[in-house]
């Protein structure tokens, strides 16, 4: 069980937040497959005012797709507000804070990461967020900014002292983005500070990294970024492993194809089609990998426009060998690139 503030969850476990990809069809699937609190994509405070299409998208949900977070970014007290006031009309359960960020458009903004620089005025930013906010407020940081300037904990212990209900980490700095490897011990000494509940975020790409996670830890939850892409089944792997301590049998070809299909036809019912064709092309490479010779057919995805032609591609794969990876060496997809 998870408690953060007035939200009682029974998994531990959460589908973390992904620019570009935690959208409607992806949180829907992942919930299909065990997981029970999704945030959705990351919402700038400034395009929240603006109320853009793209900005509108992101904010559709559905009845099934509850408990929900949302995420916002910003820096400016005016267009938090402004955001705040807009997501009054919306219905979710969480809210947090982006003081995670790499990206170097928004860090040049002062925005994201680049508030691990700026503990005291993130702390008043939140303070200001939580008195706004109709739900409970966390916040998501990294393990600092760069190597030398670790301070998750000082950030974590302000955070917790303008009255936000839970943390969440990346334990990793600024400056290592999405590599290198997670400083479990800087997760630990969060998680020793701190009164309210924490969760983890970093490397939960197979049962065993998660359950490495909390015995390294003590977290409270985790959050599970990259390793759902291409692998919604991946809470219950967890949640078996963790009750079990045995490693659940990895899904078929079969059952990869099947539900490669379904996440297709999700994305294209929820876009234009070419939106969604084109949208589903990352996911291809995520849920194909054990795939021999795939190749050929990632380059024809990288090409794909129409569901049809995606889908024969789809069902190419039924004739291809398949090695199962272990998942205790479970690769980071190349999502990024
Ligand atoms: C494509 C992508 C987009 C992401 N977007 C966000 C985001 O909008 N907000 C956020 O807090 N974290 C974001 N993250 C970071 C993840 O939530 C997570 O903290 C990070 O990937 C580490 O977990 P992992 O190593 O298990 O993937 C993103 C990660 C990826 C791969």
């Amino acid at each position: 069980m998870l408690k953060i503030g007035t939200l009682e969850l029974k998994s531990r476990l959460i589908l973390a937040p992904m620019a570009g990809v935690t959208d409607l069809p992806f949180r829907l699937l992942a919930r299909r497959f065990g997981c029970e609190f999704a945030f959705i994509e990351m919402l700038n405070v400034r395009s929240l005012g603006h109320k853009s299409r793209r900005t509108l998208e992101m904010l559709t949900v559905d009845a099934q797709d509850r408990p929900l977070g949302v995420q916002i970014l910003g820096k400016e007290p005016g267009f938090i507000l402004k955001g705040l006031d807009v997501l009054r009309k919306y219905k979710f359960e969480l809210l947090d804070f982006n003081s995670a960020c790499p990206a170097r458009k928004v860090v040049r903004r002062g925005e994201g990461a680049a508030l691990m620089r700026e503990p005291k005025k993130l702390q008043k930013l939140l303070k200001l967020i939580v008195k706004e906010s109709p739900v409970p407020v966390t916040v998501k940081i990294r393990s600092g900014w760069d190597e030398k300037s670790i301070n998750a904990r000082e950030v974590a212990l302000l955070a917790e002292d303008a009255g936000v209900s839970a943390v969440f980490i990346h334990g990793r700095t600024r400056m290592q983005e999405y590599g290198g490897n997670v400083e479990y011990g800087v997760i630990r000494k969060v998680k020793k500070a701190l009164k309210i509940p924490l969760v983890a975020s970093g490397d939960i790409l197979s049962a065993q990294l998660a359950k490495r996670m909390f015995d390294e830890t003590g977290c409270d939850g985790l959050a599970v970024a990259r390793g759902a892409l291409g692998n919604p089944w991946i809470f219950r792997q967890i949640e078996d492993f963790l009750k079990s301590g045995k490693l659940p049998p990895e899904p078929g070809k079969e059952e990869i194809v099947k539900v490669m299909l379904e996440h297709l036809r999700a994305n294209t019912d929820f876009y234009p089609e070419d939106v969604g064709v084109m949208k589903f092309r990352r996911f291809f490479c995520c849920y194909t990998k054990g795939f021999r010779k795939v190749r050929p057919l990632r380059e024809k995805v990288s090409r794909a426009k129409a569901k049809k032609e995606m889908e024969g591609i789809i069902l190419g794969c039924k004739g291809l060998e398949r090695v199962i990876p272990r998942q205790s060496a479970a690769k980071v997809p190349d999502i990024l690139d």
